[in-house]
């Protein structure tokens, strides 16, 4: 064991933060973190939006449905992003044909994925609190246009960063054998009853969070987040990343 891995052991979202602002030097080192994740080709196709209008902040807290999402610190936007090489293509007399196609669009996901999870590690070395913010996708439309994102780019999802005003526990993961196959799939049979263990983990986390809470198992969650209704906004996803010029093909 070493600080590193035991820096990644003891990770938990923080969802609660107090008034206390964050030096501009280490917010300016959380960006360079990020920028030095691995990138898919060395194309680096993601960019980050610091949020930093109280304005704005609020209009995506709404989107997220979040009150905590305006009231933290700061907020970044990670946004899929391929606009930029566009422009430099089309700069270079090129078309940017391949932008529109699934394999672009997934390296530009994971390239944005990397460089937040790096941003993400590097705030809490430095004491502070994160929690990533998928639920701006409650509305991606209205995201576009909230931060003016252009042709080839998507926001993939928020972080909220600031100094905790709360101290969670961990939430247990999965068990080993669970997640983790040797040279090829093996799927885990009978998995609610293998999880029992782990559900009343789960249940137990749940129970001390809030104990004024309902609270439910793991096995239960899955069960009715994957039988559970979309909302109309997020049906129509696909053709707002069409409409990006994205997953054209
Ligand atoms: C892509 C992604 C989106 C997430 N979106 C939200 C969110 O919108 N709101 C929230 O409170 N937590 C969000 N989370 C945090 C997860 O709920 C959290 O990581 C998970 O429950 C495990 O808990 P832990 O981070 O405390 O270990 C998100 C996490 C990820 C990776």
């Amino acid at each position: 064991m070493n600080e590193t891995i035991e820096l990644l052991l003891k990770h938990r979202s923080i969802r609660s933060f107090t008034d206390r602002q964050i030096p501009q030097e280490q917010v300016d080192l959380l960006i360079r973190a990020g920028q030095h994740a691995a990138t898919s080709n060395f194309f680096q196709q993601y960019s980050i939006i610091d949020v930093t209008e109280p304005a704005k902040k609020q209009e995506l807290a709404k989107i997220g449905n979040q009150p905590y999402i305006a009231e933290a610190a700061r907020l970044f936007v990670m946004v899929a992003d391929m606009h930029r090489n566009a422009v430099i293509a089309e700069e270079k007399g090129e078309a940017p044909d391949v932008l529109g196609s699934t394999d672009f669009f997934l390296r530009a996901f994971s390239d944005t994925a990397l460089a937040a999870q790096n941003m993400v590690i590097a705030a809490e070395s430095l004491g502070l609190g994160t929690v990533y913010l998928g639920s701006i996708l409650n509305d991606a439309e209205a995201v576009i246009d909230l931060l003016k994102l252009p042709k080839y780019t998507f926001p993939v999802f928020g972080i909220a960063i600031g100094y905790p005003n709360q101290s969670p526990q961990l939430k247990p993961r999965l068990p080993k054998n669970a997640v983790y196959h040797e040279n090829e799939y093996q799927p885990l049979i009978h998995p609610v009853e293998k999880l029992k263990v782990y559900d009343h983990n789960v249940h137990q986390y749940y129970d001390l969070r809030n104990a004024n809470r309902r609270v439910d198992t793991f096995t239960n969650q899955i069960a009715k987040a994957v039988s559970g209704k979309q909302s109309e906004n997020k049906k129509k996803m696909l053709d707002t990343l069409k409409s990006q010029g994205l997953l054209q093909y």
